[in-house]
């Protein structure tokens, strides 16, 4: 598979309090458990229903890093490597790429998708020298995320339509050293 504009980042990554790594099909029962109905909510309900589903979900993101995108897909996990969400990133110009992330129930509020996405533009920046910004496309309800977006340095720039869902757009400027 040709991907037009690649995303070749480190297999692993940390800030020493979270770890970005790749997933194995041993996640499965840990993301199918960890995922609650705001997660699906928030990703169109397309989520796993089942162990079967969830191993093709975990099979799929690591066949996005054998392809070097055109999304790639890391696991969140602690320094003891419990799965707790995941962040993934886009690219759909030479120039910008885009950020989706979650963090299981059970773990949410200690700052885990704040530093993973800090930690996931920091790794962008430096090993795709082209990449200018970063964007989050957050809808106007999701008052966590928006949270989120802005303690990693993005700032909202206007609103978009995404099938038929109003979103505010937030982007991470890359020369900004803002987070
Ligand atoms: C959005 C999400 C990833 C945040 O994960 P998290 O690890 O809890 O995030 P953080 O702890 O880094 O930051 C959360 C911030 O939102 C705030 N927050 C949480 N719930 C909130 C609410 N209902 N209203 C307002 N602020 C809220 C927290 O107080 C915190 O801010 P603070 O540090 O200033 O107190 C998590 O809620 C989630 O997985 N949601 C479902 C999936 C999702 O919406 N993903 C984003 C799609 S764009």
């Amino acid at each position: 598979m040709t991907v037009q504009h690649p995303i070749r980042l480190p297999s692993r990554a940390t800030d020493a309090v979270i770890l970005l790594d790749q997933h194995r099909l041993a996640d499965a029962a840990a993301d199918l458990n960890g995922e609650d109905g705001e997660i699906r909510r928030r990703f169109d309900g397309g989520r796993p229903a089942d162990l079967d589903e969830a191993e093709d979900a975990i099979r799929r993101y690591m066949r996005r890093w054998v392809d070097s995108g055109p999304e790639i897909t890391y696991a969140l996990r602690l320094p003891d490597e419990t799965l707790i969400g995941g962040v993934e990133i886009r690219r759909p110009e030479s120039t910008l790429a885009n950020v989706g992330y979650w963090v299981f129930p059970a773990h949410r509020n200690r700052g885990y998708a704040a530093r993973a996405l800090i930690l996931l533009c920091r790794i962008a920046g430096e090993n795709i020298p082209e990449l200018s910004s970063i964007s989050a496309h957050i809808e106007l309800d999701n008052l966590a995320s928006l949270r989120t977006a802005e303690q990693a340095g993005f700032r909202p720039t206007g609103k978009v339509m995404e099938n038929g869902v109003e979103r505010l757009r937030l982007v991470r400027d890359l020369c900004s050293s803002s987070a």
